[in-house]
């Protein structure tokens, strides 16, 4: 456990930076490049503990996978290529590694064992599980095969139309992942659009995959080709300097070659809603992912309502929504969001309580929070819980407490972003 003391700073945030590759396309890069035929080289990789576990997992399947900084190379021989493991798989904390991989050894003829750390062994896998299962796979687990560990005896798989209960991109990703080595078409309808970077991934290995309105259908046993992957910037991982930019007085950042990926950008929109000076400029299109750069200035913000379909294109960024809540005149809402309850922590209680510990008047409801605004935040010692985005959020407020705030667990922000805080001091440097 690494203690970690944050001392104020009250200074503005200046100047150009880059953040890592995003986590979701990170992950599913080394699937489909461990999936398919030939060479794949994945640039800008993310390697947060979180993806090296994915590398890891398909490496115990026999997936020749080099690593070199930010590039991997796959070394593809399409399924022919897997292997039985002959050790349980640990996933550590990683929540896209478990539901992705469920969908993709639910395929394989063989057996697998899955477990990972205290908080992936309370979140439900059943969400996946249950569909896999129904298209062929025997899949159990503690509770009544609800949680890891895991036990999947793959094989051969029949198609599903399978509706999605739930606002959640990891249960669509398992399932179609499935339905790419199963027979026939499977179907996935989903009432509300969640990230679509499997689908995009799909189509730049040479896959095909067609959605009708809320409807995605994919072809099984397609052979898939080797590719270069250019990751973008991780605009969940952006939103944090996002944010500190925002409530810091007299900022001016501009983060190059994010993901503006519509699936994603929630943020933006709140941000700008909330009176937010922003600024994005499109660039290019790599890999059917929209890449650019978001400028922003610290400006004065307004409380808003955040509800319904706008959810799921900002699922990851609502700690730090929170925080940005805090600081504008007025009072946020936060609707719709019970998916919260199912992350590394469940996020409605971890920012409450953390929020209140920093003095910020905040609620949690079934299903989000109220937030009041315009609060001072106080110094506190305060707990990540393990969650590397509870960290994060707690590292921006520093910026702005009136004394200093300790940091229990702040190790855990290696799961998605480990040069954070050398990248907060490199930003912060140019104004001092
Ligand atoms: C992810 C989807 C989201 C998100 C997670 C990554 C993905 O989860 O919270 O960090 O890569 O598909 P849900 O789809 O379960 O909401």
């Amino acid at each position: 456990m690494s203690i970690k003391i944050l001392k104020p700073v009250h200074r503005p945030l200046l100047g150009v930076m880059e953040v890592p590759g995003d986590k979701s396309i990170s992950h599913r890069a080394i699937i489909f490049g461990s999936l398919a035929n030939g060479i794949t080289t994945v640039s800008h990789f993310l390697d947060g503990e979180d993806c090296l576990r994915t590398i890891a997992a398909f490496q115990a399947m026999g997936v020749s996978i080099e690593v070199q900084g930010h590039t991997v190379t796959i070394h593809g021989q399409g399924l022919a290529g897997l292997k039985e493991p002959k050790q349980p798989i640990y996933l550590g904390n990683s929540g896209t590694t478990a539901r992705l991989l469920i969908g993709v050894l639910a395929g394989l003829p063989y057996h697998f064992t899955l477990y990972g750390d205290d908080s992936l062994t309370i979140r439900p896998m059943d969400r996946v599980a249950i569909p896999v299962s129904e298209m062929g796979a025997i899949i159990d687990g503690r509770d009544n095969g609800k949680y890891l560990p895991l036990s999947i005896r793959g094989g051969i798989l029949k198609s599903i139309s399978f509706e999605t209960p739930i606002k959640s991109a990891q249960v669509k990703s398992g399932v179609l992942l499935a339905g790419l080595l199963a027979e026939g078409i499977t179907e996935v309808t989903e009432r509300t659009t969640t990230r679509d970077h499997t689908e995009n991934m799909l189509l730049a290995f040479g896959g095909r995959v067609t959605k009708e309105q809320d409807k995605i259908s994919i072809k099984g046993k397609q052979r898939l080709e080797g590719t270069s992957i250019q990751v973008p910037g991780d605009i969940s991982s952006a939103a944090f300097f996002l944010v500190a930019a925002a409530i810091s007085k007299g900022s001016n950042l501009t983060i190059n070659n994010v993901g503006l990926n519509p699936t994603r950008t929630g943020i933006i929109d709140v941000l700008k809603k909330m009176g937010a000076d922003i600024t994005i400029v499109e660039e290019k299109l790599i890999g059917g992912e929209p890449i650019g750069s978001i400028s922003i200035k610290s400006s004065s913000l307004k409380g808003t309502v955040i509800e319904g379909d706008i959810i799921p294109r900002m699922i990851d960024e609502i700690p730090i929504i929170a925080l940005l809540a805090s600081q504008a005149e007025g009072e946020t809402i936060i609707r719709d969001a019970e998916e919260l309850r199912y992350k590394e922590t469940d996020r409605i209680e971890s920012v409450v309580k953390t929020m209140q510990a920093f003095g910020v008047k905040i609620e949690g409801t079934s299903d989000g929070m109220i937030i009041a605004g315009e609060s001072s935040l106080q110094g506190a010692e305060v707990d990540s819980y393990g969650d590397h985005r509870i960290g994060m959020m707690i590292a921006v407020a520093s910026l702005i407490a009136n004394g200093p705030v300790t940091l229990e667990n702040a190790e855990c922000i290696a799961v998605s972003y480990p040069k954070f805080f050398s990248d907060l001091e490199e930003i912060l440097k140019t104004s001092s």
